[in-house]
């Protein structure tokens, strides 16, 4: 299955989001990376304290695992306060809500991950709570039918979305401040892997390995994290404990994972665009049928770090690998412009 890929970017489920709780960085200072955004944080947060009031309503976007969740966190330790957390598809009823609002402090955080998947029913609950901090409930039905009005404290409501585009507009212009979440360079990676080597207490991790690591990280500290506990395991049973360049490849090349980090179904999808359909433009579903993968899958998992480093392309009529994609799998591409040149030759 494609959750289980070494290099997902998603989490692999509750054991890895345990393990890396104790990697997470729990205030601004720990927090590696994306300075704009926490430059905007760190004026919001003070802002809010000399208030007394609670931080505006932050929405942050981006492919997963490049840390929202921490972030908020990170927010509500700013402010002295507690975070609950919940999710999109988790509030089925407006009933949910107010369950979630009422159990709020004064000033507290309450994170919804996948925002972008709360029920439209629900959503009519958040508006009011979000502008006023009030929740308005219709009791009885028919002609007796009235609205009830309930106050919760005062709160932050932090959003977090891979998919900020299917924010409905009155739910996406109710946030004080939005934020896309790029992508983390590799002095960024290498930064975030030095501090969880210390954290895992990892003595003998040298700085080229943890620099290979972070090469074949995808701009992510998710998998920046997970890369580093496998070769760790490496290391330690089949070396002696060293992370040296030389290891990471080995432990890595036992799991596919190419020094750009890439896997088999990264290749797969390139090899059959270059080869199948000589480098496109070709339809995703094309694709996806060739493959006998699902579509959407490609789309979510595999196209977007393909785009990021300029292997992929994506124009109006379709998927086309660029000179960049096909060098990486060694084979020369025969362009389309290509052939039409060498067809015109024809005549
Ligand atoms: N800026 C950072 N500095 C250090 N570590 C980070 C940073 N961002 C994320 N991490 C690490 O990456 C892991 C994943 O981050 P997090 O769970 O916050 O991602 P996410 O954006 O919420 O992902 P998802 O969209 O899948 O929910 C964290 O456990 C943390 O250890
Ligand atoms: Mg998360």
């Amino acid at each position: 299955m494609t959750t289980e890929r070494l290099i997902a970017a998603g989490s692999a489920g509750p054991v890895e989001e345990q393990t890396n709780w104790a990697l997470r960085p729990s205030r601004l200072d720990e927090y590696i990376g994306q300075s704009e955004l926490l430059e905007r944080l760190r004026i919001a947060i003070t802002a809010g304290k000399q208030r007394a009031e609670p931080v505006e309503h932050v929405l942050l976007h981006g492919p997963p695992g490049l840390g929202k969740t921490t972030l908020a966190h990170v927010i509500a330790a700013e402010m002295g306060c507690k975070a609950h957390t919940t999710s999109g598809p988790a509030l089925v009823r407006g009933t949910d809500l107010v369950a979630c609002l009422t159990k709020l402090d004064q000033g507290d955080v309450l994170f919804i991950d996948e925002i972008h998947r709360l029920p439209v029913a629900v959503e009519e609950f958040i508006y009011p709570a979000m502008e006023d901090f009030r929740i308005d409930v219709t009791v009885d039905s028919g002609l007796h039918a009235r609205t009830v009005q309930i106050r919760c404290k005062p709160f932050t409501l932090i959003g977090a979305t891979t998919r900020a585009g299917l924010l409905s507009a009155p739910l996406r212009s109710r946030f004080g401040l939005t934020h896309h979440l790029r992508y983390y360079e590799e002095p960024e990676l290498l930064l975030i892997l030095q501090r969880s080597a210390r954290l895992l207490g990892l003595a003998h991790a040298e700085m080229d390995g943890l620099r290979a690591i972070a090469a074949r990280s995808r701009g992510t500290p998710r998998i920046a994290n997970r890369l580093l506990r496998r070769v760790r395991d490496y290391a330690q049973v089949r070396g002696d404990g060293r992370i040296a360049p030389s290891v990471v490849d080995e432990a890595l090349a036992l799991e596919g994972v190419d020094r750009l980090g890439l896997d088999h179904l990264d290749r797969a999808y390139m090899r059959t665009i270059a080869s199948v359909y000589h480098g496109g433009p070709v339809g995703l579903e094309t694709v996806a049928a060739t493959m006998n993968e699902d579509a959407g899958t490609l789309e979510d998992v595999v196209e977007p770090y393909l785009l990021q480093i300029g292997f992929l392309a994506r124009t109006r009529r379709g998927r086309a690998l660029t000179h960049a994609g096909a060098e990486h799998l060694g084979i020369a591409l025969k362009t389309e412009a290509a052939s039409r040149e060498a067809d015109a030759g024809l005549f």
